[in-house]
């Protein structure tokens, strides 16, 4: 099994990817979560994550909360878009364990550092604060990774699209992390959004009558009645079945000081250092969310 770390701002999508990844104990071993305000303030995401892991009776796996706000843009005002509690108001429990004192940033450099080089995979489905302070904090980090799986940003957009939200929210920290030389593969919104298959999930996950299907498919009705999209998981499957997947090579860029245009992505043709995922196969996504998360006890 790879050692996994997932820095996250629960949010539906990010709950999808969260669930996905320890219903996959043969490949991933969930290493620890670390949080970031985005979807919700700080509290709220980390409480969220908290949950989660209650709820998969994986509350063993740390939580660690990491920056209340993005490096240099102001804290954008909260949003219900994932529901007032960020997991759709479907009546998951408050969190009855706490935690770790260690900071989000601070668990991320630590855990890659202490690992061999090049064995542990950083998914990164929030804002990327904690990611850029890890990597600032400790230089080597980005060279250790095996790889860093990112959703962020709109590679090709249309003409005047707004920025993408995790890039939006964090600019200067998505120009860090973009820069880093890390092994990055981008999950955008190019080949996110053709992951339009909230509905379909939850009737799928209906099928099998388990208390952690349930409540995915619950949270999966209100991303379905928004969105449609569960954007965050697309990182995780393509741990698990990278076929699903297609790409091209290129270097992404993060526009961080333009106000008017901050958050938004430049491709570089003749770049290779980062991996841009352009296209998917929704009904092998489909398979393999629902098959995975079926079998969570
Ligand atoms: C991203 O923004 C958040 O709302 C989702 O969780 C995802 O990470 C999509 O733009
Ligand atoms: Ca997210």
């Amino acid at each position: 099994t790879a050692p996994l770390v997932i820095d996250c701002d629960p949010g539906i999508d990010d709950a999808i990817a969260i669930l996905l990844a320890l219903a996959a104990p043969e490949e991933i071993a969930l290493a620890g979560i670390s949080t970031v305000a985005g979807n919700k303030p700080l509290e709220k995401t980390t409480a969220n994550a908290l949950r989660l892991l209650e709820l998969a009776g994986r509350a063993e796996i740390p939580v660690h909360a990491g920056l209340a706000r993005p490096l240099m843009a102001a804290a954008r005002p909260e949003s219900d878009y994932h529901g007032r509690d960020g997991m759709g108001d479907t009546g998951l429990p408050a969190p009855g364990t706490t935690p770790s004192p260690v900071h989000g940033a601070d668990f991320i450099a630590d855990t890659v550092m202490s690992a061999e080089p090049g064995t542990v995979t950083l998914c990164a489905i929030g804002p990327l604060s904690n990611v850029a302070l890890a990597m600032t904090r400790e230089p080597r980090l980005a060279g250790r990774l095996r790889a860093l799986h990112i959703m962020g940003g709109e590679v090709f957009p249309t003409e005047g699209a707004p920025a993408e939200f995790n890039f939006g929210t964090d600019p200067a920290a998505a120009h860090i992390v973009l820069e880093s030389g890390a092994p990055i593969s981008l999950f955008g919104l190019d080949v996110t959004r053709q992951a339009n298959i909230a509905a379909e999930l939850a009737e799928a996950l209906r099928q099998t009558d388990t208390p952690v299907a349930e409540a995915a498919a619950a949270m999966l009705d209100v991303t379905a009645a928004g969105g449609r999209f569960v954007h965050d998981a697309c990182t995780v499957a393509a741990l698990l079945d990278p076929e699903i997947f297609s790409g091209r090579e290129g270097q992404v860029h993060v526009e961080w000081r333009d106000p008017a245009r901050e958050g938004t992505c430049r491709f570089e043709e003749n770049g290779t250092s980062h991996r841009v995922v352009t296209g998917l196969d929704p009904d092998r996504l489909l398979r393999l969310i629902a098959g995975r998360i079926a079998k969570l006890a």
